[in-house]
């Protein structure tokens, strides 16, 4: 009561209304994102008929299954190869892997993006459309005339070699020998996938209250200070 009555009517109000703002916003999900490619969705690329948002990635039936990937809908890429970074002080080149000729046994997590970043696939080639598009599978509108990702920053094409390393273990070996790294085990706010540096270790395709979809707002680089202790 206290506090209260040295904040006043007012000051109870406003912080009630900024506490409710921030909880708003840590609650914004997909639906404000340029992932949602229903109807509704904000971005130029979008459907004209589909009213589902997670359809373009996961179904709850009949999924592209795998045991490293969720419930998985969009058709995979099947590009070949991708090369691997390389550099001469890259300590995880032991246990990089190209994410290139892969099928549904072996994608991994990196893979569900590249299905629509590498260009290659449209982003409405479903391997299973939603019942309650009246035209089956989705009508886009703002893709490419083949039905892929625009051309711009979000095309990543299908060479990886300059881009961040993905899909390489980032273990304790590695924290022992990578003098300027944080101890994987202790890692918070980026996430691992079976020990794995993927796409989606930086990026959570689900939400974007920070700019580009980034698990962490990179002010001061403060999404890369998570991982490398610089
Ligand atoms: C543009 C693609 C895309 C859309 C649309 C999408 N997801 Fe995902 N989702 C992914 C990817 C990629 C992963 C794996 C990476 C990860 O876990 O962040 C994933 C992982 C998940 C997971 C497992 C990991 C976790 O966070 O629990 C769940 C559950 C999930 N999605 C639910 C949904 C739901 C529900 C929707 C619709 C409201 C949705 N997704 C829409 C791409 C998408
Ligand atoms: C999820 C953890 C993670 C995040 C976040 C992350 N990195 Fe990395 N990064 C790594 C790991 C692990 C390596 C491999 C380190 C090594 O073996 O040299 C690496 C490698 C690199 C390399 C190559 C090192 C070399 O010797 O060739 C550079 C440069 C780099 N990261 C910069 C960045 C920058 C800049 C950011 C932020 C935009 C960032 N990283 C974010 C984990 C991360
Ligand atoms: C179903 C297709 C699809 C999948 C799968 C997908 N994306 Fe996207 N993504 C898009 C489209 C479409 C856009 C908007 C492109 C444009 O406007 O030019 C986009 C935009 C983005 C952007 C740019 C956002 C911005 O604000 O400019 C990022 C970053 C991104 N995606 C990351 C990812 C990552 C990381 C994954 C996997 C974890 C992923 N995407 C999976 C279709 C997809
Ligand atoms: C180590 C962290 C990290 C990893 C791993 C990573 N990204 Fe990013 N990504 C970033 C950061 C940071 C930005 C923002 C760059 C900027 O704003 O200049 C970004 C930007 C993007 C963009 C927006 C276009 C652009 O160039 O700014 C797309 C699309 C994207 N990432 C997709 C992906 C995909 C797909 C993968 C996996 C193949 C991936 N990212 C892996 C950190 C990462």
């Amino acid at each position: 009561m206290k506090y209260c009555r040295r904040l006043g009517y007012y000051g109870v109000v406003l912080s009630v209304v900024v506490m409710w703002g921030l909880v708003s916003v840590a609650q914004a999900g997909i639906a404000t994102t340029k992932h949602n490619l229903s109807v509704a969705g904000p971005g130029n690329v979008k459907s004209i008929d589909e009213t589902e948002i997670c359809v373009f990635c996961h179904t709850p039936h009949r999924a592209i299954k795998n045991d490293n990937i969720p419930l998985w809908n969009h058709n995979l890429s099947t590009t070949g190869n991708y090369g691997v970074y390389t550099s001469p002080t890259f300590d995880g080149k032991t246990t990089i892997q190209d994410l290139g000729g892969t099928d549904a046994t072996t994608a991994a997590v990196s893979n569900l993006c590249l299905s629509c970043h590498d260009g290659t696939i449209a982003i409405n080639a479903l391997n299973n459309p939603s019942n309650a598009n009246p035209n089956g599978i989705p009508t886009m509108g703002g893709t490419n005339a083949d039905g892929t990702i625009p051309n711009g920053a979000a095309r990543l094409g299908t060479d990886l070699t300059d881009d961040h390393p993905i899909n390489f273990l980032y273990d304790s070996a590695l924290f022992a020998i990578d003098n300027s790294l944080n101890d994987p085990a202790t890692l918070s706010g980026v996430v691992l996938f079976n020990g794995t540096v993927q796409c989606a270790s930086c990026h959570d395709p689900h939400n974007s209250v920070n700019p580009t979809f980034l698990r962490v707002n990179n002010t001061g680089s403060a999404l890369c200070l998570r991982c490398h202790n610089k």
